[in-house]
């Protein structure tokens, strides 16, 4: 169990991470800009920005795009320890739907660290997707 103290260091470290990736966010139909930071189990970081489209439904958000480049950069065995979301608004955002089924794929224990409607929030990926899906 890692020391709160420690707990805080990667909070800050990631959320750090995720705003400088927010910059790179290309979101010209919503200019909802949001970034994403994961730290993985072995110590590795990884940060996703949203990327819109046109056709609006091939958008990606910033957080698959962050744990799509770390499957990419780091191999398919690639687990999240902890994840985190910032956007350009201070609005509360947790990861939508779709993105908590991916971080739970890749770190059924992960923390996600999130704007809540009050405070910063961070919660167990299980707390935002009871009963994730799973093929085995
Ligand atoms: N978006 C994210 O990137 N992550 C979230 O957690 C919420 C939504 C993006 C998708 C779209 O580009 C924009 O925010 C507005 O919905």
């Amino acid at each position: 169990m890692p020391r709160p103290d420690s707990e805080n260091r990667v909070r800050q470290r990631l959320l750090a991470a995720a705003r400088r990736a927010m910059k790179r966010a290309y979101a010209p139909y919503s200019n909802f800009k949001v970034g994403a930071a994961l730290l993985t189990t072995g110590g590795d970081l990884f940060t996703g920005c949203n990327v819109e489209n046109a056709s609006y439904g091939m958008s990606n958000c910033a957080e698959r795009t962050a744990i799509f480049t770390a499957v990419a950069q780091a191999g398919p065995a690639v687990e999240i320890r902890a994840i985190a979301v910032t956007n350009n608004q201070n609005a509360p955002c947790s990861p939508c739907g779709a993105c908590r089924q991916v971080i739970y794929e890749f770190g059924p224990n992960a923390r996600v660290i999130f704007r809540g409607a009050k405070n910063w929030k961070t919660l167990p990926i299980t707390r935002l997707l009871p009963e994730g899906f799973r093929l085995k």
